[in-house]
C-alpha cells in the first residue's frame, strides 16, 4: 500500500512565522484529535518549540474511547514540561482549564507586567476554530490583528493577564508514519482527493474489528465480526446498508464512505485508533525507514558528487 501524502504548500511560511513568534511566547498549546492523539500532532512543531512548556489538549473527547484518553493523558503528563487536558465542544467552561494549566507549566508568569503569553496550534479540523469561537463567545475580548507576523494573527485574551495567539499560518499534518496517514484520512483531516476511500475504510476496519468488534457488530447488526477480514466485513457493512450496484454486487466505495463517515461522525461509538505504546512502535519503525531513504539519498548523492568531479579533472579518475 502506498502511503498517503499530502504536503499542499506555504508550509515553510507557516514555519517561518512561527519561529518567530515563539520567541515570545510562555506556553505552546497543541490541540490534538483525542481519537488519534500521535498522528494529529505536527513532528515539526515540536523542533520549531523546543523547550517550550507544552500543554497538549486532546479535543474531541467525546468521540474517543474515554479509557484510552486516560492512557494518552498519563503518557503526556510524564513527559518533561508537557501537560495534558481533554476537551470538547460541549465543554461548557474551557478558558478556565487551559488558563489553570497553563500556569501550572509557567508559574512564573502573570499579572499585568508579565502577562501569559500562549500560543495555540493545530493540523486543520482538529477543532481549532470551534474552541476559539467558543472561548471568545464567553469574554468577547478578541484584541484583533497584531503587527509584525502576520495580518491574520489573532490575540485573545481570556484573561487580563493572559493572551492567546492563534497560530499564524496553517499547520498541515506531516505523515512519516504510514497508519498515521490512514488514521489522519479517517478522522477528516486530510483532503478527499489526497486518499483512496476504500483503502482507509479497510485499514480503519481492519484496527476496529480487533478492539472494538462489539460495538461494529451493535452499529451494523452483524454477527460473528470477530472473524471476518476486513474486506468481508467492508462488504457486509455494504450489503446491510443497502450499498448495492448491479443485480446484489456491494459497491465498495459507497459503502467504504459509509464505514469512514460513520466513525468520524461518532455514531460508531466512542474510539481511539491508536495507543501511545502502538503509536512509539509505529514511529520507530516510520523513522527507520526515513533513515534508510536518507542513508540512500546521501549515496547517490555521493556518487553523483564523485562523477561530477571525474568529469572535471579526467587525469584523477585513473
Ligand atoms: P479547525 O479550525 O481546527 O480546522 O476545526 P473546526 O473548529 O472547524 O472543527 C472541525 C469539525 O470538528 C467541525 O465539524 C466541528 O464542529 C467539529 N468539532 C470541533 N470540536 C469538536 C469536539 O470537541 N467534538 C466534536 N464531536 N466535534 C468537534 P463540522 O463543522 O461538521 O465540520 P466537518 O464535519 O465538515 O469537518
Amino acid at each position: 500500500m502506498a502511503m498517503i501524502q499530502w504536503f499542499p504548500g506555504h508550509m515553510h511560511l507557516t514555519q517561518k512565522a512561527i519561529a518567530e513568534r515563539i520567541k515570545n511566547i510562555d506556553v505552546v498549546i497543541e490541540l490534538l484529535d483525542a481519537r488519534l492523539p500521535g498522528s494529529s500532532a505536527n513532528p515539526m512543531l515540536a523542533e520549531l518549540t523546543q523547550g517550550k512548556p507544552a500543554l497538549k489538549v486532546l479535543n474531541k473527547q467525546d468521540l474517543a474511547d474515554p479509557a484510552r484518553t486516560v492512557q494518552w493523558l498519563a503518557h503526556y503528563n510524564a513527559l518533561p514540561g508537557t501537560r495534558a487536558i481533554g476537551l470538547d465542544a460541549c465543554v461548557a467552561a474551557p478558558a478556565k482549564a487551559l488558563i489553570k494549566a497553563c500556569f501550572e507549566l509557567a508559574p512564573n508568569r502573570g499579572g499585568m507586567v508579565k502577562p501569559m503569553r500562549v500560543l495555540i496550534c493545530g493540523i486543520p479540523n482538529v477543532g481549532k476554530s470551534t474552541l476559539i469561537n467558543t472561548l471568545t463567545a464567553r469574554r468577547a475580548a478578541k484584541t484583533g490583528d497584531e503587527a509584525g507576523i502576520t495580518k491574520l494573527e489573532q490575540r485573545i485574551s481570556l484573561a487580563d493577564d493572559f493572551y492567546l495567539y492563534d497560530t499564524p499560518g496553517i499547520l498541515w499534518p506531516r505523515i512519516i508514519v504510514a497508519k498515521s496517514g490512514y488514521n489522519l484520512a479517517a478522522s477528516g483531516a486530510i483532503g478527499r482527493n489526497a486518499f483512496n476511500e476504500e483503502e482507509v475504510a479497510l485499514e480503519l476496519l481492519d484496527y476496529l474489528i480487533v478492539h472494538y468488534p462489539e460495538l461494529i457488530a451493535a452499529r451494523f447488526k452483524l454477527s460473528g465480526v470477530e472473524r471476518m477480514r476486513d474486506e468481508e466485513l467492508l462488504e457486509a457493512i455494504g450489503r446491510q446498508r443497502g450499498a448495492l450496484q448491479g443485480g446484489q454486487r456491494v459497491n465498495l466505495q459507497k459503502a467504504a464512505e459509509i464505514a469512514i463517515y460513520d466513525f468520524r461522525s461518532g455514531v460508531l461509538g466512542r474510539m481511539t485508533l491508536e495507543t501511545p505504546e502502538e503509536f512509539a512502535q509505529w514511529l520507530a519503525a516510520g523513522q527507520k525507514l526515513d533513515a534508510q531513504r536518507q542513508v540512500k539519498k546521501d549515496a547517490i548523492e555521493l556518487d553523483r558528487k564523485i562523477r561530477f568531479k571525474q568529469i572535471k579533472n579526467p587525469k584523477n579518475s585513473a
